[in-house]
Formats: structure tokens, C-alpha cells, sequence
């Protein structure tokens, strides 16, 4: 999604900006701008592609440096990827970066023609430009920014230039925005990564603050009266983009996940720490979450349901934000995230905290706005994670909800097939062999990189592994792919199975197994490619490509296969020549509705 930085102070300004926009390259975006104050004039400029086709063209202008600057990357929401559209947008005095949607834009946009403004861009946030221009003809600026947040509809974190202002200005609403301190000037970012490089020190901006920053101070103001607010030391590293020697940040953090399995085992070794992680008490769970994390949530329904024996359910965020509530004093709400900033993660939060049900968040960026919010947390700590299709964080998305499943049903007695925690500690080597196995992938690999379509089938937890591995292959190889629980395909889909066209079937669940084979002979009947990827001891007798993994157990099983499918849409889109770390249209955080 859309990312901003902002600079003042005795650097030089263009190397920060371009330094922050790299840093903020892995949320995903299509165009990317900045605008700098040289010698009290504004330089805008602004590129369609990659940040480094935008540094090519500062370096070309030769521009001088300024005193100050603002820099974004845009993801499109409202407008096409053109040059127009993307950020800095400049109206009259005003020059901003914006991030989130202003809703009433249309019916701003109809007042400001009628007082004489001409709009070059589709975007709403020319108009965000426009307003502000237009406020500071009658009022200074900080009354007419308080102006401007009492028409805006929508959310919105802004970077704002005023033509001769020796300051920056920041503002938010619902969309992430923060102030860097740092010894040689100071920050505006939306994400903190994007100037972790400089300072550590941050302010987090909540809804309606306004900072105005100079070089060396900074003020925070909030319906016009100045306040205090505590400011942060972050533990987030630099974003690592050094990929340990592999050609994507995708491989690298694979390879990551034993290390980062076995740091979670370990906070969870001493028993007294489970407290955190026994839900004993509740007799409902909705699990809340977006695409991959949603998906894991499907593994831990199954697992809460089947060893926790409490009635679980799974919602899209962006449906259950809207949705009925059923509930009790015994309900707990378990919102997922990696990053903490889906909106429509948070604002399903907000639904439900007013509601006054219990919430629990399993989430990886323990600064974001549902780890600050959410009444207790479970934080995945898989590290920064670049590549835009998640992996390491998703993984440890599944570990949580096993490790939830496992405790719950032991404090509940239910524990049965003589599952011990040490068990657990099987998991890195396990998935360490699956990574080192890679060589098996080949045939199924040049299979599926062929077709521009395939089926993943799967019955239980296999389903919702299938549904993890379809994501993955389409999101990065761009091939069209549909999870099915194994026994509906028949019910329609299955006219869509012709020659040639590969069939997936993850079989890790032993009281399925025959079911799952039986529904994949079905397609294979209609000439199907069949594939299955399951474990030494479930493998069939039957011809057809096959994956087997080393086994651990039902709670640990399904990421073992998990990691199969991560390796196999690596592969499929190293092989289709994808751009893999950041995939078309993708945005690593999705900080609109
Ligand atoms: C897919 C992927 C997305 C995210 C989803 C939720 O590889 O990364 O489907 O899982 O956008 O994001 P978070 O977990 O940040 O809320």
C-alpha cells in the first residue's frame, strides 16, 4: 500500500527520501514522487514503476538538494497508474502525500471547481491539496489544517508542504502515520521502517494530532491546543535487505522459518507462560483476519474445534465488520496480522471492542494499530518480512493457533494420541528437510508452470492448507488456481476439469486419506494431471506425481505441507520469469477498505 516519508533537517533531504522509499518498497506499490523545497521553491518529481526509475530521473534533472522534503509511493485506489496521479500533488501553496481515501471527494471536488480550481489528476488526494489551498486564503495554517479535518470524510495520513513555511506538517485519521526524532532533523513516516535508519525514536500520531516539524523541534497539536505525547524507542530493525545470499526475500524467508519456529518453542518451553495461550474459558471463537491470515485461521478452527472442543468459526474481516454479532460472555474474538494495519482487520476490531466482546490478536508488528489496541496479544515475531506473499509470518500464524489448540485441550484433559510439547520441538528439522528436499519439486514444478490454470483439493485441514497453497501459486505465478474441499468439486466446478489440467491433493489428515483419493481418481478419470503432496506413512500405491513428507503430528503436520506449497509457487513463479518479491497490483499492508 501506499507509503510516505517526510524529512527536515541537516541531511541531505533527496538521499533520505529515496532511502525511506526503498525502505518502503515492500508494501507494494505503482508510481512513486517526491517534492523538495529548493531554495523556496517546490521540485516535484514523480515516476511511473520502480523507486529506482524515479532516482534515475532526480539524478538526470540534476536537482539541487533542499531543506526539506516529502516522498511517497503510491498504490492505486482512486485513479489509474499514471504520472497524474502519483504523489507529491501540488495545489497553489499546498503540496501533499496521502495515504487512505477521502469519501466525500467527489462533492469536494464540485465546490473547489466552482471556486476556479482545475484538477490534473483523478485522485482524491489533489482535492485533499486543493481544500487546504483554498482554506489558507482566509486563516493561518494550523486553523486551516483543523479546517481541513472537520470536511475530510474518510481516512487519511498526510504529508504536508506549504509554500513558503520553513515547516513540515503531518495529520491522520485512521491511516498509520508517525514523527521520527532524530539528532539531525526529523521524520514523517507512515511506517516506521521507512526511517528506522536514521532514528529509533518516534511519536505515534493518533486520530486528528497535527505535528509541525522543524529541524531541530517539533510541536503536536490537537484541536488547537498543543499536547504531550510519550515518544517511542522502536526494537524493529532496519529492513534486511540483504538477502543472505538468495536471489528473493520470498527463498530467504523460507529458509528463515526453522529459526523462527523454534524462537516461538522456546517462549512457550516454560509452562508458565502458557497462561497467554489457554483459552479454557471461552466456549465460542471467531477468528477475524484477511487472505493468508485468514487461512490460518482455517487451520486453527480445525485444531480448536477437534482438540480444544470449542465451536470455532472463521470470518473475512471485510465481511464481519458488517455482520450480526452472535455472542456471550464466553466469546472470544482472535483477529490475525502481520502487519497490524489492515484496515478492515481493525476496524472489525473496533466493531467488537465496543461490543465489549473479548479480543486476542496474533499479530507480527508488535508497534501496529491492533497491537496497541487489542486487549491481549500474542506476537508472532517473525521479523520484518519484505516479500510482499507472506510465509515466515504466516507459518507462525498456524504454529500460534497450534500451540492454542495443544494447551487449551491439555489444561482442558482432552489431550489425546499422546501429544507432548516436546513434540513441538520436531517442527524446525522437520521443515528444515523440507526445505533441503527441494529437488523432488522438478516435475511438478515445469507441471504447473506450463498450465494457466489448476485445482488444489483437499478434505479437513488439508482444505485449509489448499486454500494457503492456491493463494500463494496465484498471487505470485499468476496462474489461475482454486481450492476445493475435495468432495464439492463434483458438485459443478468439476466441468471445468479437462485434459492435462493439474490437480492437487494434500492429504495429511489419516481418516481422510481414502476419501481425498477417491475424489482425485474422479478427476483423473477426466484426464486430470493428478499430484499429491502428503506423508511417508498416509502414501498411496496409485501412479501419480507425488511430494511425501517426513510426519510429526496432526497439530504440526499441515505446516509441514504448507511449506511445500510455498517452495512449489517459489519455483513455479521463478520458472514463469515473475517478479516474485512483489507480485502485480499487491500491496504488503492493506491499509484501505
Ligand atoms: C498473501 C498475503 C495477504 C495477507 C493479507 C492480510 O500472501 O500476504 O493475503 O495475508 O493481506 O494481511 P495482514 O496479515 O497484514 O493483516
Amino acid at each position: 500500500m501506499c507509503g510516505i516519508i517526510g524529512y527536515i533537517g541537516k541531511n541531505n533531504t533527496i538521499d533520505v527520501l529515496l532511502n525511506g522509499l526503498y525502505a518502503l518498497e515492500y508494501r507494494g506499490y505503482d508510481s512513486s514522487g517526491i517534492a523538495i523545497n529548493v531554495d523556496n521553491k517546490i521540485s516535484l518529481i514523480r515516476s511511473v514503476g520502480r523507486v529506482s526509475k524515479l532516482e534515475e530521473k532526480i539524478k538526470s534533472l540534476n536537482i539541487k538538494d533542499g531543506v526539506y522534503g516529502i516522498a511517497h509511493t503510491r498504490w492505486a485506489t482512486n485513479g489509474e497508474t499514471n504520472i497524474n496521479n502519483a504523489h507529491p500533488h501540488k495545489v497553489g501553496r499546498v503540496t501533499i502525500v496521502h495515504n487512505g481515501i477521502i469519501e466525500n471527494a467527489n462533492i469536494l471536488k464540485e465546490k473547489l471547481v466552482k471556486e476556479g480550481y482545475h484538477f490534473n489528476s483523478d485522485t482524491d488526494s489533489e482535492v485533499v491539496a486543493a481544500l487546504l489551498d483554498y482554506k489558507l486564503r482566509d486563516d493561518n495554517i494550523l486553523d486551516s489544517i483543523e479546517l481541513l479535518k472537520k470536511e475530510l470524510v474518510g481516512s487519511y495520513a498526510l504529508g504536508i508542504i506549504i509554500d513558503e513555511s520553513d515547516e513540515l506538517y503531518a495529520l491522520r485519521k485512521d491511516s498509520p502515520l508517525l514523527i521520527g526524532i532524530g539528532d539531525s532533523g526529523n521524520f514523517i513516516a507512515s511506517d516506521i521502517t521507512a526511517i528506522i535508519k536514521y532514528t529509533s525514536d518516534y511519536i505515534l500520531l493518533d486520530s486528528g494530532d497535527i505535528a509541525v516539524l522543524k529541524a531541530n523541534s517539533y510541536e503536536i497539536y490537537n484541536g488547537n491546543k498543543k499536547i504531550n505525547k510519550e515518544v517511542l524507542k522502536s526494537t524493529s530493525s532496519n529492513i534486511d535487505n540483504d538477502k543472505n545470499g538468495y536471489n528473493h526475500h520470498m527463498l530467504k524467508e523460507i529458509m528463515d522459518e526453522p529459526q523462527v519456529i523454534s524462537n516461538l518453542l522456546d517462549r512457550y518451553n516454560n509452562s508458565r507462560n502458557w497462561e497467554e495461550v489457554d483459552l479454557s474459558k471461552y466456549k465460542s471463537i471467531d477468528i477475524v483476519a484477511c487472505g493468508s491470515a485468514m487461512y490460518a485461521g482455517l487451520v486453527g478452527q480445525v485444531l480448536l474445534e477437534e482438540y480444544a472442543n470449542i465451536k470455532t468459526s472463521v470470518y473475512a474481516a471485510s465481511e464481519y465488520r458488517y455482520k450480526k454479532k452472535i455472542y456471550n460472555d464466553k466469546t472470544l474474538v482472535i483477529l490475525i496480522s502481520q502487519s497490524g494495519e489492515t484496515a478492515d482487520t481493525i476496524a472489525a476490531m473496533r466493531e467488537v471492542k465496543k461490543l465489549g466482546i473479548d479480543t486476542l490478536a496474533i499479530v507480527n508488528n508488535s508497534n501496529s494499530t491492533i497491537a496497541r489496541e487489542v486487549d491481549r496479544k500474542i506476537l508472532t515475531e517473525a521479523g520484518v518480512e519484505v516479500a510482499v506473499a507472506t510465509t515466515k509470518a504466516y507459518i507462525l500464524q498456524v504454529c500460534v493457533l497450534s500451540l492454542i489448540s495443544y494447551v487449551t485441550s491439555y489444561k482442558k484433559g482432552l489431550l489425546k494420541d499422546g501429544v507432548s510439547y516436546s513434540d513441538f520441538y520436531k517442527l524446525p528439522s522437520l521443515i528444515d528437510l523440507v526445505i533441503k528436499n527441494t529437488d523432488k519439486y522438478r516435475e511438478v514444478v515445469s507441471m504447473l508452470s506450463k498450465s494457466e490454470s489448476c485445482f488444489f483439493i483437499g478434505r479437513g485441514i488439508d482444505y485449509a492448507i489448499c486454500m494457503e497453497g492456491s493463494l500463494k501459486l496465484k498471487e505470485i505465478s499468476y496462474i489461475h488456481s482454486e481450492a476445493y474441499q475435495a468432495g464439492e468439486l463434483k458438485h459443478g466446478t468439476i466441468s471445468l476439469i479437462e485434459k492435462g489440467i493439474p490437480v492437487i491433493a494434500i492429504i495429511t489428515d489419516k481418516t481422510l486419506k481414502e476419501k481425498t483419493l477417491s475424489n482425485l481418481r474422479e478427476v483423473e478419470a477426466r484426464g486430470a494431471e493428478s499430484i499429491v503432496i502428503t506423508t511417508e506413512e498416509l502414501e498411496d500405491n496409485d501412479k501419480h506425481l507425488k511430494i511425501v513428507i517426513k510426519s510429526a503430528n496432526r497439530f504440526l503436520d499441515s505446516m509441514l505441507a504448507v511449506c511445500v506449497l510455498q517452495l512449489l509457487a517459489y519455483y513455479v513463479a521463478l520458472d514463469r520469469g515473475c517478479d516474485i518479491d512483489k507480485p502485480r497490483n499487491l500491496a504488503k499492508s492493506v491499509t484501505v477498505e
